[in-house]
């Protein structure tokens, strides 16, 4: 048997392990030669697990290692130096998500992937999920008639502890954002992907029930599709003791929702059969013990990838937008309208599901028609209070 698409993980954290995890469960397909990560130990520990070799310098790691993929798990703004430097070294890269904590840098990436002509692509391992892939059909064949409001709620409970255990943690500069940005970003990419195109968003964040962290630990918005639904997010980190994650979609012929892993209901006056009974090939991996479902969803988004990688194709159900410099700068120039040019490249040929993109944009506080009321103290780490007013939308536009 064949070594696969030989990785390299570059940070050996808590989702640097899942990450190996998920390369070793599909042998002959992947498999996973170097850990790089900063810290020494910590790539030895995980790179012996795994029977892999361990690297401080991931360019070192390139020289001395066949190396045909990477996965950059490392804190979120550390995400565009070692992509483009991956992407440089002529891998193809996949990247957890956020793609990156600025514009700028998610524009970097893709201007290093243009130049490479390597495949870059985001973990949004939620739309391998069947139940938001069961919704997503549903709502492109019609089941539910005009699709006139969503409602995304990631409503979690994140401890002090939780922000104190590291130093990046909490923080506008590394961690990029909060509730939102970090926790919340799956739930909106979601309902974006289900959703299509926003062309409009208002939001107001705060960061209420934890101390020295420069993040919002709540965020609300409304956003205003190109259909011409309505969308509703709550994301926070401040709601003890956390809810399961829900999403609802609503049109006028019917109704469908999630919560968690499951799909929660499907009402419509248009089809009888239940959505997940049709045509949905989601998660297509044979289950195994001890995995959660999301688990499963994060090996089918990496099976994705790797049929990218070996076909020389986009990746099919994920990925980044290639030019998003429309959105985030009609974003940035324009206010509250997220006015953009609307039109998409083609779906690649190959892919399983039209291939959808991902935007990210920086929503400036005033941009956005962001409002953070603010709060005294806390001004941690040299930021400016303001700052933590910004939101980063990740945002899953359907093609
Ligand atoms: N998809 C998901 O559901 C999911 C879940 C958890 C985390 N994440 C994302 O994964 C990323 C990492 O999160 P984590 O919880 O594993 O963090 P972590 O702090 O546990 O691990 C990060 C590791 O990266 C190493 N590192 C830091 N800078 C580095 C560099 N320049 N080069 C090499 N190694 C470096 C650190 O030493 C550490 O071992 C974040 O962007 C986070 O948003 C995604």
């Amino acid at each position: 048997m064949g070594q696969g698409v030989r990785f390299a993980i570059i940070g050996a954290g808590a989702i640097g392990a899942v990450h190996a995890r998920l390369i070793s469960s599909l042998p002959g397909s992947a498999s996973l030669v170097a850990v790089v990560d900063t810290d020494i130990d910590r790539a030895r520990s995980l790179a012996t697990l795994f029977g892999a070799n361990p690297y401080t310098d991931a360019v070192a790691a390139y020289a001395a290692e066949d190396i045909d993929a990477v996965a950059v798990c490392t804190p979120s703004a550390r995400h565009g130096d070692a992509a483009v430097e991956a992407l440089n070294a002529g891998k193809d890269v996949l990247i957890e998500k956020p793609l990156a904590t600025t514009l700028s840098e998610a524009d970097r990436i893709i201007a290093a992937e243009k130049l490479s002509g390597r495949t870059v692509t985001v973990i949004s391992q939620r739309r391998f999920q069947p139940p938001a892939v069961g919704i997503r059909h549903s709502i492109r064949r019609g089941d539910l008639g005009r699709i006139t409001s969503g409602i995304a709620e990631s409503v979690f409970f994140r401890s002090q502890e939780y922000y104190d255990s590291g130093d990046w943690r909490g923080t506008a500069s590394v961690d990029g954002g909060g509730a939102l940005m970090n926790q919340g970003i799956h739930t909106l990419d979601l309902l974006l992907w289900m959703m299509g195109e926003p062309v409009e968003v208002s939001a107001q964040t705060a960061t209420i029930a934890h101390e020295r962290i420069d993040v919002e630990d709540v965020a609300a918005a409304t956003i205003r599709f190109a259909s011409g639904a309505i969308g509703v997010l709550l994301a926070s980190t401040a709601a003890y003791p956390g809810l399961p994650v829900r999403i609802t979609v609503h049109g006028d012929q019917g109704v469908a929702g999630m919560v968690d892993d499951h799909l929660e209901l499907f009402e419509s006056r248009l089809v009888e059969r239940h959505p997940l009974d049709r045509d949905v090939d989601a998660a297509g991996s044979p289950l195994v013990e001890g995995w959660s479902p999301v688990d499963i969803a994060h090996r089918a988004q990496y099976e994705d990838f790797i049929g990218a990688v070996v076909d020389r194709r986009q990746p099919g159900r994920a990925g980044i937008d290639r030019d998003c410099r429309g959105y985030a700068g009609g974003t940035a120039r324009q206010g509250r309208r997220c006015d953009r040019d609307v039109s998409r490249r083609p779906a690649a040929s190959g892919a399983g599901d039209a291939v959808p993109e991902i935007r990210y944009a920086r929503l400036g506080r005033q941009a956005a028609g962001v409002h953070s009321p603010g709060r005294a103290g806390h001004p941690r780490r040299g930021r400016r209070r303001e700052d933590a007013g910004n939101v980063v939308l990740g945002a899953a536009l359907a093609s």
